[in-house]
C-alpha cells in the first residue's frame, strides 16, 4: 500500500470512497448483525487510514466518511430547522375498549364495510426522543429533532455518530427523503453512563430517555459519540417520492436501505390481533433491552392513511396504546394554592419527596375542590401517586388505612391568597351546574394573574424572550417596572440607566443586561401565532393560535374580524375550533381593556404573516366556504369534511350569502333550494373531486 505522503490528490479521493464503503460494510457487519468479519486492530488501521488521508486533503472529507461518525467541532449552539412536514404526535389511548373504538371510527371515516379488510402495524412505542434525518441522492445532508413540531433544532454532527443512522443509503433511493425514527439509549448504556457521571462528580440522569436526550443535544459531538445511542426507523416526512404503499413495505425498504427497524413489528388485521399484541408485548417489556411506554397502531395502506388526514396535531389514522401508569405512595404534606392567567385557584399537592418510574416527584396537581372531596384526600394522608409518561404527576387515591388521627376535611380559601379578592364558583350557563374552578374574581387587579400573564408571553411558544425568565418577571412586576406586555418593549428605553437600571440589579450585570435588551429586539418582529398565542386567551394555546394565524393570515385581517359584530360567524368554519373556543375568543375581544393593551403592543411590535401551507394556498377552494348535502357516494360526509379543511376551505352546516359552493349528492333538499334562492354554486360530487385535483380516486 502507497505511503500517504506519497499519494495523488486523484488517488487520495479514490481511496477515500473505497474506505467509506468498506468501513461502512464492517459497521453494519459488527453493529447491526453482531457479526464482525475482520479484527478490531485490522478495523482500527483502515480508520486510521482514512484519517490521515483526510488529514492531508482536508478538501476531500466526504459527506459519509468514517470519521465523521466520532464527532465534529463543538457548536456554539444549533440551528433551527424548520420542518417540511410537521413532526405530530399521536393520540393515546389505555384500554382494549378503546382500541375496538379506534378501529370502527377508522372504518366509518373511510365507508368500510363489515366484511371489508383493514390492516395495522402493530410496533412498540420507544421511549427515547425523535428525530428527522434528511437524505439528498442517498446522503444524509441534515439530522433534527422534533422541537415544537413544526421546527426543531440542527443536531446533524451529533446524530452522524450514531451507528444505526446510515451516512450514505444503500441500494435506489428517492432523491430527497426525510427518514424520523426515535433515538434512544439501551438500559446497559444508561447504566454505565450514570457510573461514569457519577465518578466524574456531575449528576446523574433519571431514565434513559433523558440521558438520551441530554447526549443528543451536546454542543460537542464528541461527547455524544461516547454515549452509544441507537435508532430504530419508523416513519418519514418531505420525500421526493414513496418508493413504497404501506407501512409495512416502506419498513422492509428501510431495512433495505440500511436502517435498524425493530424486529418485533407485526401486522394485524383486526382489533383482537392489536391487542394480543400489545399483550404479548406487555409480558416482554421487563426484558426488553431498552423503554418503551406503549405500543402504537398504525393503518397499514398508505392511500388510506392519507385519505384518514389528521386532527389538529394528530393523524387519524395511528393511535398510541399506552401501558398503564407507574404508581408510588407518598405522604401529603400541605396542599398549596397557585394562581394561574386566568385567574383559576389550583390547589397543588405538596408531597414528601417520592421517585415514581424514575423522576423524584414532589408535586401533583389536585385539579380543583371537587376532585379533592370526591377522592377525600386531606393534609396527613397517605396517598398513590402516578405518573404516566410527561404528563403531570396526579394523585390516585388516599390510602385509607395510613390516615393519621385528626385530619380535617379540605376547604379550599374563599379569597385569592394573592389580591384578597373573592375567589367563586360561576355558574356555568348552558348546564346550569357550578363550574369545577373557583376563580379570582380581581381580573386586572391580581398581580398573580399579571403575572403568570407575563410569564407566559415570554414563554418558548410565545415572545420567547431569552434571559427574561420567571424570577425577573416576578422581580421586575414586584418592583413597578414591567406591568403588561407592551412595558417589556420599553425595558431599555427606561431602565439601561439611572438609579433603577437593570444592570445594577442583584444577579444583573452590565452584560447580561446587554444581552437582555437585544433579546427583545429581536422579538419585535414576531410571527402572528406566537403573538395570538401569547396573549393568553382562554382555551386558545399553540395549535389554535396556529390554526387562526393560518386562517387569517395577517394581523389587521384577524383584528378587524375579532372587533366585528359578527366575529362568532367568521371563526365557526375554522375546522378544531369548537363554540367554546370561539366564546372565549370572542370574549377576550370584548374587554377594552385587553384591546387597548393589544394597541399598545401593536405600536411596539411588527407582525409577520403567517406561512400558508404551500399545498393549501394552491387549492382552488382556500378560503372558501363549502357545505355539503345529500349522500355522498366516494367518501364519507366526515371525510369530505376534514378533507376541504386540509385545503384551506371552511365548511358550513347551512346555506347563506357567505357560502361560496353547495355540493350537492343524491337527495339533497332544502340546502339545494336555498342556494339556488342565493344564487350560490353548486356542484355535484364528481364536480366537487374534480376542483380540488381528486377525481382520479
Ligand atoms: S409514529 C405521525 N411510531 O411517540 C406519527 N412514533 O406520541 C408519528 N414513538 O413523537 C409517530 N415509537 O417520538 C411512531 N413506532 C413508533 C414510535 C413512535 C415511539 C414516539 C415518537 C412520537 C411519539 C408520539
Amino acid at each position: 500500500m502507497k505511503d500517504v505522503a506519497e499519494l495523488s490528490a486523484k488517488e487520495a479521493a479514490l481511496e477515500l470512497a473505497r474506505l467509506a464503503r468498506e468501513i461502512a460494510a464492517h459497521d453494519r457487519h459488527y453493529y447491526q448483525d453482531d457479526a464482525p468479519v475482520i479484527s478490531d486492530a485490522d478495523y482500527d488501521r483502515l480508520r486510521q487510514r482514512n484519517s490521515a488521508i483526510e488529514a492531508r486533503f482536508p478538501d476531500l472529507v466526504r459527506g459519509d466518511s468514517p470519521s465523521l461518525r466520532v464527532g465534529a467541532a463543538p457548536a456554539e449552539k444549533f440551528g433551527k430547522v424548520v420542518h417540511g412536514v410537521p413532526m405530530l404526535s399521536l393520540d393515546n389511548i389505555f384500554s382494549a375498549a378503546e382500541v375496538h373504538e379506534f378501529c370502527q371510527r377508522v372504518r366509518r371515516f373511510l365507508g368500510f364495510a363489515e366484511d371489508d379488510t383493514l390492516s395495522f402495524t402493530a410496533e412498540p412505542k420507544i421511549d427515547g426522543l425523535s428525530a428527522s434525518l434528511r437524505y439528498e441522492n442517498g446522503l444524509l445532508v441534515q439530522g433534527a429533532t422534533r422541537g415544537d413540531g413544526s421546527e426543531g433544532e440542527d443536531i446533524t454532527a451529533n446524530l452522524r455518530t450514531i451507528r444505526d443512522i446510515p451516512l450514505q443509503l444503500q441500494g435506489d433511493v428517492p432523491k430527497l427523503f426525510e427518514v424520523r425514527g426515535e433515538v434512544y439509549m439501551t438500559h446497559q448504556s444508561f447504566e454505565a453512563l450514570n457510573r461514569r457521571q457519577e465518578e466524574a462528580g456531575r449528576d446523574a440522569f433519571a431514565n434513559p430517555r433523558n440521558a438520551a436526550a441530554g447526549s443528543v443535544r451536546q454542543l460537542d459531538p464528541k461527547i455524544t459519540a461516547a454515549r452509544s445511542l441507537h435508532f430504530f426507523a419508523y416513519a418519514w416526512g418531505a420525500a421526493s417520492e414513496l418508493p413504497a404503499q404501506s407501512q409495512w413495505q416502506m419498513l422492509e425498504l428501510f431495512r433495505n436501505w440500511g436502517f435498524v427497524v425493530n424486529p418485533l413489528i407485526r401486522r394485524c388485521d383486526s382489533p383482537e390481533a392489536l391487542i394480543a399484541f400489545y399483550e404479548d408485548i406487555a409480558h416482554q417489556r421487563a426484558s426488553l433491552p431498552y423503554d418503551i411506554d406503549g405500543v402504537v397502531y398504525k393503518v397499514d395502506r398508505l392511500d388510506l392513511q392519507e385519505r384518514l388526514g389528521f386532527v389538529s396535531r394528530s393523524p387519524r389514522w395511528a393511535v398510541a396504546h399506552k401501558f398503564p401508569a407507574e404508581q408510588a405512595e407518598t405522604v401529603l404534606e400541605d396542599i398549596a394554592i397557585f394562581v394561574g392567567r386566568t385567574g383559576v385557584l389550583t390547589p397543588v399537592a405538596q408531597l414528601k419527596p417520592v421517585t415514581v418510574g424514575g423522576v423524584v416527584v414532589r408535586n401533583a396537581t389536585l385539579h380543583n375542590e371537587d376532585y379533592i372531596a370526591e377522592k377525600d384526600i386531606r393534609v396527613g394522608d397517605t396517598v398513590v401517586v402516578q405518573r404516566a409518561g410527561d404528563v403531570i404527576p396526579q394523585i390516585v387515591r388516599v390510602v385509607p388505612e395510613h390516615r393519621p388521627r385528626h385530619t380535617h376535611v379540605y376547604h379550599m380559601p374563599e379569597l385569592c391568597p394573592a389580591c384578597g379578592s373573592h375567589a367563586v364558583r360561576e355558574t356555568d350557563e348552558r348546564t346550569g351546574k357550578k363550574e369545577a374552578a373557583r376563580r379570582c374574581t380581581g381580573g386586572l387587579i391580581c398581580p398573580a394573574q399579571a403575572v403568570e400573564r407575563l410569564k407566559h408571553f415570554v414563554g418558548r411558544e410565545a415572545f420567547d424572550i431569552e434571559g427574561l425568565g420567571e424570577k425577573a418577571i416576578e422581580a421586575f412586576f414586584a418592583d413597578g417596572m414591567l406591568k403588561e406586555p407592551a412595558d417589556i418593549f420599553a425595558l431599555k428605553a427606561r431602565f439601561s440607566e439611572g438609579p433603577q437600571a437593570i444592570a445594577t440589579r442583584e444577579g444583573w450585570g452590565a452584560k447580561s443586561a446587554a444581552n437582555l435588551f437585544a433579546a427583545i429586539e429581536r422579538r419585535r418582529k414576531i410571527a402572528l401565532e406566537r403573538l395570538i398565542n401569547a396573549l393568553g386567551i382562554r382555551h386558545v394555546g399553540e395549535t389554535t393560535a396556529r390554526l387562526l394565524a393560518r386562517s387569517f393570515h395577517t394581523a389587521p385581517a384577524f383584528f378587524a374580524a375579532m372587533q366585528e359584530a359578527d366575529a362568532a360567524r367568521s371563526l365557526e368554519g375554522i375546522s378544531g375550533i369548537g363554540p367554546i373556543v370561539g366564546e372565549a375568543i370572542c370574549d377576550f375581544f370584548a374587554e377594552p381593556h385587553n384591546l387597548a393593551a393589544l394597541h399598545r403592543l401593536l405600536a411596539e411590535i411588527e407582525v409577520l404573516p403567517a406561512a400558508e401551507p404551500r399545498a393549501a394556498v394552491q387549492s382552488a377552494v382556500y378560503g372558501k366556504t363549502v357545505v355539503f348535502t345529500g349522500t355522498l357516494e366516494k367518501m364519507t360526509r366526515a371525510e369530505a369534511k376534514a378533507r376541504a379543511q386540509s385545503l384551506g376551505a371552511k365548511v358550513a352546516g347551512s346555506v347563506s350569502k357567505k357560502t361560496d359552493l353547495v355540493v350537492v349528492g343524491p337527495g339533497a333538499g332544502s340546502k339545494r333550494a336555498e342556494a339556488e334562492k342565493l344564487g350560490v354554486a353548486i356542484v355535484d360530487e364528481e364536480g366537487w373531486l374534480r376542483l380540488i385535483g381528486d377525481s382520479e380516486k
